[in-house]
């Protein structure tokens, strides 16, 4: 006979935010079995059920735990010095086109073993779960041989096997055109179709496909080609797409059923129009912009005008966003493309959570804390939700709990 089971366990008195909302009262929840059983507010919650749990926290802030929902965090070697060559004027595009950028850690990643990449993508996870990440997408794209993606698609696997934290797996198989298809982007795009996505498919390596549309990587009807595929072997899209300029890949994304498209400086009343249509996700990625030293905003007054929703991610990589701090980017969020802090906290929260399909995987409830949902929470030494964007404060993180165990305190 199994031991007695654990008791439920109980914040109280804490300030919730939902997922989408704070709520306007002291709230407590309740969470049994990996799951939320109940929330409520402090005056509903009975005497006789808070003696039966075991009181975790009292008062403080508590979250959905926070989603990132784009990053690359895999990867080998380092771009320091194209860092020093960015601030001596020298662009993201211009560094790419002289064989540096992506395939400066293309070159790197290759000549990495499995574990080598295992072993220095690991503290960049931790890094990320230390200020609340409990959801992270990791995308491959840095292989792009067929070998060499399955490679950096097992790892983040494995990094979402040894660590208490949730792993979904992009295939960015068409991130950028590898040294030894030079003059031939067309025959890269028909080893993506048709062997990257069926070898990932067939083990099981991806949950979803991306690509990078844009004149440095792919064309439009080249990523096309990249989502028929994937469709083909029933995974679904997403797009990096209108980051440099406007080829309306967004657009595209959308008529596909993307996900979600990302970046989206460029992004036009007609791409707007497209995701609100098809009711995918815009994901803004302010450590790009900033990293890059972007001027052109993403058109976030649209954006809110059509409802479309806006998910906030790391995008951690080596080159455009060496950033491994989701609290920060709530921050930047709100500094940079002003969203509000609801807005900022909803888009690593629950907006997260549907760019990468969540809401719909495993009963629902990602991203927010809501009864039946997965007891992913961060426990929070906050005087409000908003403070958490409003303050660059690394270490204010009481607890991360994940599937019902706290695993931080
Ligand atoms: O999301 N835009 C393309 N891909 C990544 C950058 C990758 C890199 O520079 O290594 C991005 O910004
Ligand atoms: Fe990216």
């Amino acid at each position: 006979m199994a031991g007695n089971p654990k008791p439920p366990r109980l914040w109280r008195d804490v300030v919730l935010f939902d997922g989408h909302d704070t709520r306007a009262e002291p709230m407590a929840v309740v969470v049994e079995a990996g799951h939320i059983s109940r929330v409520m507010p402090m005056t509903e919650l009975d005497r006789d059920v808070a003696a039966g749990c075991r009181e975790m926290g009292r008062g403080g802030v508590m979250t959905p735990g926070l989603v990132d929902c784009h990053t690359h965090l895999v990867f080998g070697g380092s771009r320091a010095d194209e860092f020093e060559q960015r601030l001596e004027g020298v662009s993201y595009e211009e560094i790419a086109r002289r064989g540096g950028g992506i395939l400066s850690t293309v070159r790197a990643t290759r000549a990495a073993s499995e574990d080598e990449l295992f072993a220095q993508a690991r503290p960049r996870l931790q890094a990320l779960m230390a200020e609340g990440v409990t959801s992270v997408e990791i995308k491959s794209g840095y292989g792009l041989t067929v070998a060499d993606e399955l490679k950096m698609l097992r790892v983040a696997r494995r990094l979402g096997a040894a660590l208490p934290v949730r792993v979904i797996t992009t295939l960015l198989g068409a991130h950028a055109l590898p040294p030894e298809f030079a003059g031939d982007s067309d025959g890269y795009i028909e080893l993506v179709c048709r062997e990257m996505i069926p070898a990932a498919a067939e083990q099981g390596l991806a949950d979803a496909v991306d690509v990078f549309c844009e004149k440095i990587a792919f064309s439009v009807a080249q990523c096309e080609r990249v989502f028929e595929a994937a469709e083909a072997h029933g995974l679904p899209v997403k797009a990096h797409a209108e980051q440099l300029s406007n080829l309306g890949g967004s657009a595209m994304a959308a008529r596909h059923g993307a996900l979600s498209a990302d970046h989206i400086e460029y992004l036009d009343e007609a791409g707007v129009a497209a995701l609100r249509e098809a009711g995918s996700v815009a994901v803004l990625l302010p450590g790009a912009f900033h990293t890059l030293r972007e001027t052109r905003l993403p058109p976030i007054e649209a954006l809110r005008a059509a409802a479309v929703p806006m998910a906030i991610a790391t995008d951690a990589n080596p080159g455009s966003s060496p950033i491994f701090n989701p609290t920060l980017m709530l921050n930047f969020a709100c500094t940079l493309f002003r969203l509000t802090p609801r807005e900022a906290l909803a888009g690593m929260t629950a907006q997260g959570a549907r760019a990468l399909g969540l809401h719909e995987r495993g009963g629902g409830g990602h991203g927010r804390v809501t009864a039946g949902a997965p007891a992913d929470l961060c426990w929070w030494d906050a005087e409000s939700p908003a403070a958490l964007a409003y303050a660059v404060q690394p270490g204010r993180l009481r607890q991360r709990i994940f599937n019902g165990e706290v695993t931080h305190d």
